[in-house]
C-alpha cells in the first residue's frame, strides 16, 4: 500500500485506528513523515521539528498527535475571539488583525473597560468590550460566564519590571509579573479551554517570548515568568490534545509597546507582529517565531547553548549599561 492509500485509510479509519496502526508497527519512521507531509503539507522545517520532537515521544503518538492537529487547524475567519489586554499594545494590534482576519466577533477586555471605547467606535459591529484583570478569579469567571461562545483566547496581557533578581528591591515587581503572566493566563485557560471545547474546538494563544527560552538577566524575573508561562503552554498542549484545541506559543524579541518605550533597539512593529501571529495560527505552528529575532534564538540554543548564553550575557551588560536603573 502506498504512503497516500495509507494516509487516506487513516483519515477514514479514525484515530483510534490510526493510533493502533502505528504502535502495532504498521508505519515505519519515514512512511509516518510522509504522511504527515501528505495529510497537512507541512513545510520542511515543521518537519525538522517534528523529527527532533521524535527523539522524544514515540513515533505512534506523533502520527496521532498530529493528525489532531491537522484536523483542528485554526482558521480565524469565523473564530469568536478574546483578547486580554486588548486596550493598547499589542493587544490592540491582535484585535485589529482578527478583524482583518475575518474574526466573527472578538470579547475586547481590558481592566478599565473605557479603554476600549475607541474600538467599539471603529467595529461596533464585531466588538464586545468586557472588563477584566486577569489577577482577579472574580472577574475571569464574570467573563467566562458572559463570553460563552469563545472559540479563540488569546492570553496577551502582560506585566514587565525591567529588573534583574538581584537588581529588584523587593519582589513586588516579580509577584505582580508572576500575577498576570502567570496565573492570569493559568486562570484565563482553566477558565476557557472548556467553553472553546464545548463550542467545537478551536485555540488558545499565549503570547510569550524569546525570554522564554533563555533568560535575559536585565530583565531577569520578567523572563522567570514567561519561562513559566511557556511551560504552562506545554502542559495545556497535552492536556487538550483530545479537546479540539490547538495550542500556540508565541515568541517574540522586542517589540515597539508601551512595554519597551524606554528602550532603545530594534523592535519589531505590534501590528506585524499581530499578523503574523494569525498566519502562524493558520499554518498550525503551534511554537510560532514572530519575528526576526524570535528566528535566531532557537537555532542558536540548538547549534551553541553555551556560546548562545555567552553571547546574551554580553548583550545583558550592554545593555544595563545603556540602560541605567533609576
Ligand atoms: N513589548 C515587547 O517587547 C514584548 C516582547 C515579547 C512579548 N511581549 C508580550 O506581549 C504581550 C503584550 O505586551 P505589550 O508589549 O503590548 O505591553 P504593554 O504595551 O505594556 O501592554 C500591556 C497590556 O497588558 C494589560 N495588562 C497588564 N496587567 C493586566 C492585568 N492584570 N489584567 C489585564 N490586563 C493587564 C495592560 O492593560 P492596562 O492598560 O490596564 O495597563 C495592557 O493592555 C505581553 O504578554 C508581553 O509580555 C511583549
Amino acid at each position: 500500500m502506498c504512503v497516500h492509500d495509507r494516509a487516506r485509510e487513516f483519515r477514514i479509519a479514525g484515530l483510534d485506528r490510526l493510533h493502533q496502526l502505528a504502535v502495532m508497527g504498521g508505519v515505519q519512521e519515514s512512511q509516518g513523515l510522509e504522511i504527515m507531509k501528505f495529510i497537512y503539507g507541512q513545510t520542511p522545517r515543521r518537519i525538522t521539528e517534528v523529527k527532533l520532537f521524535k527523539q522524544r515521544f514515540n513515533l505512534a503518538m506523533i502520527v496521532r498527535d498530529l493528525y489532531l492537529c491537522g484536523e483542528r487547524r485554526m482558521k480565524i475567519s469565523g473564530a469568536i475571539a478574546l483578547v486580554t489586554g486588548a486596550n493598547r499594545g499589542l493587544g490592540l494590534r491582535f484585535v485589529e488583525a482578527l478583524v482583518e482576519f475575518g474574526a466573527a466577533k472578538i470579547y475586547a477586555t481590558a481592566r478599565n473597560i473605557d479603554t476600549l471605547m475607541s474600538l467599539v467606535e471603529r467595529y461596533p459591529d464585531l466588538i464586545i468590550p468586557l472588563s477584566l484583570d486577569v489577577t482577579q478569579q472574580v472577574q475571569v469567571d464574570a467573563a467566562a460566564d458572559a463570553a460563552t461562545d469563545v472559540t479563540l483566547l488569546l492570553n496577551n496581557a502582560g506585566a514587565l519590571d525591567q529588573r534583574g533578581l538581584m537588581e529588584a528591591a523587593d519582589l513586588s515587581g516579580f509577584e505582580q509579573e508572576m500575577a498576570v503572566n502567570v496565573f492570569g493566563l493559568a486562570r484565563m485557560c482553566q477558565a476557557f479551554a472548556p467553553i472553546i471545547t464545548a463550542n467545537g474546538g478551536g485555540a488558545i494563544t499565549n503570547m510569550l517570548s524569546v525570554v522564554s527560552l533563555t533568560n535575559f538577566p536585565p530583565f531577569g524575573t520578567y523572563a522567570a515568568t514567561k519561562a513559566a508561562a511557556m511551560s504552562l503552554t506545554e502542559c495545556l498542549r497535552f492536556e487538550t490534545r483530545d479537546k479540539s484545541i490547538e495550542v500556540f506559543g508565541i515568541y517574540a524579541g522586542l517589540i515597539d509597546t508601551d512595554m519597551t518605550d524606554n528602550i532603545v533597539g530594534d523592535k519589531a512593529s505590534a501590528r506585524e507582529i499581530a499578523r503574523n501571529t494569525m498566519l502562524g495560527m493558520e499554518a498550525s505552528d503551534i511554537n510560532f517565531d514572530a519575528d526576526d529575532r524570535a528566528k535566531t534564538v532557537r537555532p542558536g540554543l540548538r547549534n551553541d547553548p553555551e556560546g548562545f548564553t555567552k553571547e546574551y550575557w554580553v548583550r545583558a551588560a550592554e545593555f544595563r549599561v545603556n540602560h541605567p536603573l533609576s
